[in-house]
């Protein structure tokens, strides 16, 4: 495959779906097998829940059937930046929005032209404020003692106040992330689950693999010092950024706000929205995130709750409901048949295709005209059925006026977007992609 245009591949899709129109099997870890995501570029300084795989926006971003150097690429709900990133890879500019900090934040660490300059004194300049006495402030963390060693919240409390007295810039951002990252790896959360679950290693036969497992991470945390990891850490993000070196300029703007509601986007049109919307009730961000929040000083542990509430997926807080008639016979039943078992769960859903069609209205809305959308969409399970998030949100595209170009199913290999969930919704495995015009 030509390695920087996928455009002849993208148009034999698109007549093979106008052909036969029915969704197209692709494996784009298989279509794409050179991007070894692990070790490309600045993708994996920081791990969030749901990250995208980036071979996909790699495959349309360096399609220019869908835009050309120079354009721009929006994701309205741009996570950890994968999007934004490739983008600025293919030389395009770009905006991001996501209502998390903690998003914002990694998103802007992982596309920034850092200057080598002010990155080589950093570690010697946080190792020098360790060694002076100051005064260490207390940190906003919800339930601290319930998710930290005493040790463990002295030692982080010494980094945080230290990065406290940084002046805001890109480089303090990229302490914030180290920072993060240690924040998160010397709580008690079991590391292998994106929302913070407590380990407790007596659950487990005495000897069993899971008790030997979570026995040896509690002496990894009381063995470990957070400051040297802290410092390991910085190390290892700097050596990322710098292979960053050759791709300067493209620098994303990154706005951190709810995408429903901003203003900050009205006089802007775009050539191209990539993006993964959140899935209905399958990834709790604000609850994966809130220790690495807390301590970065991005969010207070009051005001978790109100960036909860404008979430979309959320599972709680629905005040506001309120019932809406979409008008579209499949989504109208497949709700109606939820209700009869949950009202919460027909909560959830309702809301969040409410959400969905609010948000497929604004992408509509910033597209120039006959500009292209990609959305990337997992199916989930509600009340034991599988609600088929990517047909209602093809037939909502419809609704609006969006041309659909093509419907395709990706099986995802990678744990990034797998999450188990309670007992009325079980594991995601694979994710269609629509492209859609602007008719
Ligand atoms: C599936 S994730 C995106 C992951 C991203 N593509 C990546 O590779 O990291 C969905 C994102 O939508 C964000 N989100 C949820 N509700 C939002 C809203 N109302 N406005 C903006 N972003 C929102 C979440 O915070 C989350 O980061």
């Amino acid at each position: 495959m030509h390695k920087y245009d996928y455009k002849d591949h993208l148009n034999s899709l698109i007549s093979s779906y106008k052909r036969d129109n029915s969704v197209l099997e692709i494996n784009f870890k298989e279509l794409l097998p050179e991007l070894k995501i692990k070790e490309r570029y600045t993708h994996s300084i920081h791990s969030y829940p749901s990250k995208l795989i980036a071979h996909i926006p790699n495959y349309f971003i360096n399609n220019t059937l869908l835009s050309k150097e120079g354009d721009t690429v929006l994701d309205p709900f741009c996570g950890s930046g994968t999007v934004l990133l490739e983008a600025k890879l293919a030389n395009r500019k770009s905006i991001g929005i996501d209502i998390n900090p903690l998003s914002c934040l990694i998103s802007k660490v992982k596309t920034y032209d850092y200057q080598d300059s002010k990155l080589l004194d950093l570690v010697n300049d946080v190792r020098l404020a360790n060694s002076r006495k100051m005064s260490i402030g207390k940190f906003d963390v919800r339930n601290l003692a319930y998710w930290y060693s005493t040790d463990a919240i002295r030692n982080l409390s010494k980094i945080g106040s230290i990065i406290r007295e940084v002046p805001a810039s890109p480089e303090k951002d990229l302490l914030l992330l180290s920072f993060s990252k240690t924040a998160r790896i010397f709580s008690f959360a079991d590391p292998r689950i994106s929302v913070p679950v407590r380990i407790n290693p007596d659950k487990f036969p005495k000897g069993s693999r899971l008790f030997n497992y979570y026995s040896n991470r509690l002496k990894w945390i009381s063995d470990n010092d957070p400051f040297e990891f802290f410092i390991n850490s910085i190390e290892s993000d700097i050596h990322r950024i710098q292979t960053l070196v050759t791709h300067k300029g493209n620098i994303p703007l990154i706005i951190q706000d709810d995408f429903i509601t901003t203003d900050e986007l009205d006089n802007t049109k775009v050539q191209l929205i990539i993006t993964s919307p959140p899935y209905n009730g399958a990834q709790k961000y604000v609850r994966s995130t809130f220790l690495n929040l807390g301590w970065t000083d991005l969010c207070s542990s009051k005001d978790l709750l109100s960036l909860n509430m404008n979430t979309i997926g959320r599972e709680s807080n629905f005040s506001n409901f309120i019932e809406y008639n979409f008008g579209i016979k499949e989504i109208d039943c497949s709700l109606e048949n939820i209700k009869k078992v949950s009202k919460d769960r027909w909560k959830l859903s309702a809301s969040y295709l409410y959400d969905m069609m609010l948000s497929m209205k604004k992408i509509y809305d910033l597209l120039i005209d006959d500009g292209f959308a990609v959305i990337i969409l997992g199916n989930s399970r509600v009340v034991g059925t599988e609600f088929l998030t990517s047909d209602y949100i093809y037939l909502l595209a419809k609704q609006i006026g969006f041309k659909t170009h093509l419907r395709i199913n990706d099986d995802i290999k990678s744990w990034g977007l797998m999450t188990k969930r309670n007992k009325t919704a079980s594991v995601i495995n694979s994710e269609q992609i629509l492209l859609l015009q602007k008719g």
